[in-house]
This record gives C-alpha cells, structure tokens and sequence, in this order.
C-alpha cells in the first residue's frame, strides 16, 4: 500500500490564487520524501490538506488508506504533525507539552508517560523535560516539536520545515534524529525544506514543485544526474598544458580557471575523466592538482526554477525571528 497518493489535490485561495495545483504525488511506505521549492510553491498548503487542517479546492488525497475529504478522523488518528510554527506551550514544561497532547489522542496515561520517556530519550531532551519550553533553546523547541508530534504513534509523520532558522550543526543533529526516527519507529517522514542539503542528506525521494506544480521528481542522485554537467577541475604546471586541454576530449565547455587552471564541463565526470587522463599523458603534460564536482540540489532547483534557493535565505531568517516572537507572546 502507498503511504500516500494525492489525486489532482488543487487549493484555490480567495477564488483565483491557484497555491496547489492539481498536485499528483505518491509515496511509498516508510519513504522519507522531500518536497523542495521556493516560498509560496504551495508546500505548506499541500501538508495542510493532507493533515485536513484544511480542505482541498477539488481532488483529493489517500493517506494511510483514508480519503482526507471523507475520512479526515480517521487520517488525523494515523499521521503526526509538526507545523511549520511553533506550538508548543511555552508556560508548561516539555513534558507537560506531550501528555497534554497525547490526551487529545486519548492515548491512555500510562501508555503516554512510557511513549513520553522513549521520545525524550531519543532527542536527548530528558534532563530537559521538566522544565518550562520558554527556557529552552531554538534546537530544543524544535526537537520538542519533533517528538510531540510523535506522542501517538503515527504511521505517517509531516514535518514542515524542520530545520528553518537553526544553526548549521543543530541542524544536522536534527537529521541525525530524524534518521533515527524513520527507522526506529518505521514511520513514513514528508518532509519540506529550504535548506536542499537536507532534502539531499535526508530524503529517499523529492518532488521540486512551484506554482503549485511539481517540476521533476525523483532520488536526490537522479536529479543531479539530470544536470548532466559534472565539472573537472585542473590544474597543470603550464599554461600551454592548461590551454591545450581547451581540445580535450568529451568537454563541453572549458573555462580557464586561474593561473594554469581550467574548468571543464562534462556530461558525466565518471565516464569523461578516464579520457581526458589519457589525453593528458598522450600530450605529456602534467597535473598539479585535479578535482571533480557533481552538481548539487541547490543547481538542480536553480535549474528547474529559475530561481536560486539562496535568495530565500533572508525570507527564511525573517520568518524564523516572526515565529519565535509570536511563540514569546
Ligand atoms: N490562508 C491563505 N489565504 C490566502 N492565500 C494563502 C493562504 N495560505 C497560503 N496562501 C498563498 O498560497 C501560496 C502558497 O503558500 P504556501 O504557504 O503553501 O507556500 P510554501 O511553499 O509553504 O512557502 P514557504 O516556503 O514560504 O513556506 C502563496 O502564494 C501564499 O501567499
Ligand atoms: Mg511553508
């Protein structure tokens, strides 16, 4: 069975802004899928219908083998959430957070207390647990947030933006809890990011979408791949070898690169640079330093969008500040 199969889910705002359109995905069971695209693709709108936060325009979407327009109570009992802002109570403690959610599921007491203690222990919050949210940091809150959504043990776990507004080395010890969650709990993780290294890092899978659409899916390999541009980078301890490697075999671009360095553009390194060796000591020139770059998820998008995911950053950073006031209130 698939985790989730989308069915031209469409959300139509205020009449004409098309935020989700006609969305066709599918994802399999225990998948961890990444959904990657620049603000306002209509990310978190297409989480939200699927969580039946709220409802689609038209289309629709099974999700753990419910319909999310007629069965959205039986949806809400499989799937976790953990929105993109910040809900936890900042008056109560963690784990105050988690049993009072966990009794919204009516997950019975002692059931929870024990779900509650496994969780903690897994982000590395028990010490942590019994003091009020208000004092914890921006990586705690959010692996607060992580494991709340977890407290009644979903099948299907949403997470919409994990990682927004961390620093760089908590957030990769949210990947590294993330992981641990997939596969110790055999949960199926959608996941949204602006930050690609962790789509790359985290996710089996990732659709790029924009406008509501999606532009290209598949493995985060199979994407790079699709750019066929892997780069070689040379030097030599000439610039007559560096200018000789302009006719170099399989290049289909060559750039020069600083003092006796050129930039070469290949479909795919693995099957070029075997060549381009040979052709290096056909013309006994030698090599003072050789590197190969792949393409990375940050070029495919740019690829695909037109857009530069970089550019976003500062929307990103301005957000993060807005929920952070917002949770202080
Ligand atoms: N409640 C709403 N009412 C009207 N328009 C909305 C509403 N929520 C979202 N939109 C619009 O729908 C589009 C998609 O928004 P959405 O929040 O789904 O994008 P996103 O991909 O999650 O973006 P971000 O990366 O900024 O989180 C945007 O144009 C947004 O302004
Ligand atoms: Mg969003």
């Amino acid at each position: 069975m698939k985790a989730i199969e989308t069915k031209n889910l469409t959300k139509i705002y205020g009449g004409h802004l098309k935020a989700v359109d006609a969305l066709n995905l599918t994802i399999d069971e225990g998948e961890i899928y990444g959904l990657a695209g620049p603000n306002g693709a209509g990310k978190t709108t297409t989480i939200n219908m699927l969580v039946t936060r709220i409802t689609p325009t038209s289309g629709t979407a099974i999700v753990g083998g419910f319909d999310i327009t007629k069965n959205s109570i039986d949806v809400r009992r499989l799937i976790g959430v953990v929105p993109q802002d910040f809900t936890a109570d900042e008056d109560l403690t963690g784990r105050e957070n988690m049993m009072m959610v966990s009794q919204f599921y009516d997950v019975p007491k002692a059931k929870a207390q024990e779900t509650c203690n496994s969780l903690l222990k897994l982000v590395n919050l028990e010490e942590a647990a019994d003091r009020l949210v208000r004092t914890y940091s921006g990586g705690m809150r959010k692996r607060l947030e992580l494991i709340i959504g977890l407290i009644h043990e979903p099948k299907i776990l949403f997470l919409d933006e994990p990682t927004l507004g961390l620093d760089v080395q908590t957030r990769t010890q949210m990947w590294n809890y993330v992981k641990e969650i997939q596969s110790r709990l055999n949960v199926t993780i959608i996941l949204t990011s602006h930050y690609l290294e962790e789509i790359d890092e985290l996710a089996g899978r990732v659709s790029i979408i924009d406008h509501g659409k999606v532009l290209i899916t598949g493995t985060p390999a199979e994407l790079k791949e699709s750019l066929k541009g892997d780069i070689i980078n040379l030097t030599l301890s000439d610039q007559k070898g560096a200018d000789l490697m302009k006719t170099a075999p399989d290049a289909l671009e060559v750039t020069d690169s600083g003092p006796n360095a050129v930039r070469i553009k290949v479909i795919s390194a693995d099957e070029s640079l075997p060549k381009i060796i040979n052709f290096i000591s056909q013309h006994e020139l030698s090599t003072v330093k050789l590197t190969v770059q792949k393409p990375t998820l940050d070029e495919v998008f740019l690829e695909y969008t037109g857009r530069s995911i970089r550019d976003e950053e500062g929307e990103d950073t301005r957000k993060m500040a807005m929920n952070m006031r917002r949770a202080r209130q």
